[in-house]
């Protein structure tokens, strides 16, 4: 465990609005700040940052909570590795405690030590003629220079089942390190660990701080599985980061091109497109478009040619689109990817006819569309204006939308007058739906419904309320966690109705007891979505203006009732209990 005056020091060197502004852009609003909240979708801004306070809450997902858990949230990161991430940037060494990495189970830097070592392994058994000599050709085949293939650090992992695992045994990692890291897996049959990468030409992962986080490994003929990649681990996360990101950083202040294999990206490195990086064998999450909205604005998608990349620029459209990205879509003509297209055709082409060709969303979905409709069979015009117009109401600028009619009227010939009035009609209906949809939600969250932090809530809404103002005062001011420490009110775990404020009541008392509180230090028993709950029973508390001891005393009596009335259900002689109470107390 981190010391609480160490942590106290790693929060007041990184003043939230510095930390969250390289994220998000922050305009001030009144005595606060307000962006657009980088943890959902949202087109105005409902994510607030406190600077008095230091913390922050967004209003459209409830996420919140403090420094620690801002950077939790958007790194990804466990409570012991964010300090670790903050103290950093701050320049506050955290002293060495043995205790904390058991608890935490690993530690970064020795995993990122391993994955380095273990790439130094692979690279060494590519240039060693006997082991890797086979490996090295194919490559050449491919057509990678040497300058490229130690540029990407593009290594081979021999046939044979212990090669790496001695190596690193020897290393002094332990099995359950070399497992962690999915460098190795465990026998069922003898027990002993073999390498998981075997015959492999293996592409390091590197993250943006220049760390080796994990591998892909292809085979060098058609068997199967043909690429075989890590699975995640303490140090990565599929979903979260993206192939040769540490060289495109520097390049793709104007844009980055998105390809689907670590091949394309290799191809358009070494042909000075520096700009390009890929997925890890998976389809774009969400998190990696947020990632790449920081590097840059626009983002170039080169998929395959084939129906299957077709689709997954399809999906891909969307998730960029949503985090905000200027989205273009490349079309490579006459070879299967971009890989290929550079060997058949060259760079000087890939520039002149696919980049110089790229197309907007609409125009893509537009020829898409098209293609899919013999526009000169009347019917089948009907359907491919109908389409159209659905995707022009799905754009939010009118003049935008201006554009995108002209160039439906043109390619239909179909006056722009008519496509402008259905697509108005459409736009009615969609605002009449999100609104009903809109006072639904209100209607199933004000029950409580749904609640994932807080699963008991919609049991006993009128409890789990005086339960939030009761935690949200004791959350708030010190003079009401005194009077509970020192026993002058009868509260205790007991009397709180949900088990999640049952955690927040014991884990608050606990931690003021070792001295100052102050919320954030709960970071350590919460997730950062539990924190965010805390958070609004803060904010809700504290605009109200009556917080005084009365008003801490009349909610615990209102907390008591109501938990006392649920807890009564199974049995007559509560009943009987509570009525007689009721009495006494009205
Ligand atoms: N992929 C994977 N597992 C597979 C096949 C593919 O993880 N069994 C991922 C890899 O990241 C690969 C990407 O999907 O780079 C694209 O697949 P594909 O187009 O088949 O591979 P290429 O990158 O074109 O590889 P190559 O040119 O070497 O065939
Ligand atoms: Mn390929």
């Amino acid at each position: 465990m981190i010391d609480s005056q160490v942590i106290e020091e790693i929060k007041s060197r990184n003043d939230i609005v510095d930390v969250i502004s390289s994220y998000v852009v922050l305009k001030r609003a009144g005595s606060n700040m307000q962006g657009l909240c980088p943890f959902h979708s949202e087109k105005s801004p409902s994510f607030t940052v406190f600077t008095g306070t230091q913390g922050y809450y967004c209003f459209g997902c409830g996420a919140g909570g403090d420094v620690i858990t801002f950077v939790r949230q958007v790194e990804n990161l466990d409570y012991v590795s964010s300090l670790e991430f903050l103290a950093k940037r701050a320049g506050v060494t955290i002293p060495e405690d043995k205790g904390r990495r058991e608890k935490s189970g690993f530690d970064r830097n020795r995993m990122f030590e391993m994955n380095r070592d273990a790439a130094r392994f692979f690279r060494e058994s590519l240039f060693n003629e006997q082991i890797g000599g086979e490996a090295l050709s194919y490559l050449k085949r491919r057509g990678l220079d040497a300058a490229t293939v130690k540029r990407f650090g593009i290594g081979y992992s021999p046939n044979d089942f212990s090669a790496l695992t001695k190596h690193m045994r020897a290393l002094g990692y332990s099995e359950e390190e070399l497992i962690a890291g999915f460098l190795c897996g465990r026998s069922q049959k003898y027990g002993t660990l073999f390498d998981y990468f075997r015959n492999r030409v293996m592409f390091p992962i590197i993250d943006v701080s220049g760390n080796v986080i994990a591998f892909g490994g292809r085979v060098m003929d058609d068997s199967q599985p043909k690429y075989l990649n890590s699975s995640d681990t303490p140090v990565f996360k599929k979903s979260r980061n993206l192939f040769a990101l540490n060289f495109a950083r520097v390049a793709c202040s104007e844009e980055l091109i998105l390809c689907e294999g670590y091949m394309d990206v290799i191809a358009l490195h070494a042909a000075g497109f520096t700009n390009a990086v890929a997925t890890l064998g998976t389809a774009i999450t969400p998190e990696q478009a947020r990632i790449m909205s920081r590097y840059t604005k626009k983002v170039l998608i080169s998929y395959d040619s084939d129906a299957a990349g077709q689709k997954a620029a399809n999906r891909a459209i969307g998730i960029l689109g949503e985090v905000g990205l200027d989205v273009r879509v490349l079309k490579i003509k006459d070879a299967k990817d971009p890989d290929e297209y550079i060997k058949k055709f060259g760079a000087d082409s890939f520039s002149n006819d696919i980049l110089a060709a790229s197309r907007g969303k609409f125009e893509y979905n537009m020829d898409s569309v098209l293609a899919r409709h013999n526009i000169l069979i009347p019917d089948e015009k009907i359907k491919a204006c109908n389409e159209l117009c659905a995707m022009i109401s799905d754009i939010y600028s009118s003049a935008e939308r201006e554009v995108y009619i002209s160039a439906v009227s043109d390619k239909l010939g179909i006056p722009k007058d008519s496509i402008r009035a259905d697509i108005n009609r459409i736009l009615k209906k969609k605002k009449n739906d999100f609104k009903k949809q809109e006072s639904q939600k209100i209607i199933r969250q004000s029950a409580g419904f749904g609640d994932r932090v807080n699963p008991d809530y919609a049991k006993n809404i009128a409890a789990a309320k005086a339960e939030e103002s009761v935690l949200g005062m004791l959350l708030l001011y010190p003079e009401h966690r005194k009077s509970v420490l020192e026993g002058k009110c009868e509260l205790n775990e007991k009397d709180f109705f949900t088990e999640f404020g049952k955690r927040v009541f014991t884990s608050l008392i606990a931690t003021a007891q070792n001295g100052n509180f102050e919320t954030g230090l709960l970071g350590e028993f919460f997730t950062p979505e539990e924190q965010g709950r805390i958070m609004r029973m803060q904010l809700s508390r504290s605009q109200l203006s009556d917080n005084g001891a009365d008003a801490f005393n009349e909610s615990i009596r209102a907390l008591k009732r109501e938990t006392a009335f649920s807890d009564s259900e199974d049995s007559v002689d509560n009943i009987l209990d509570i009525i007689k109470n009721k009495r006494n107390n009205t």
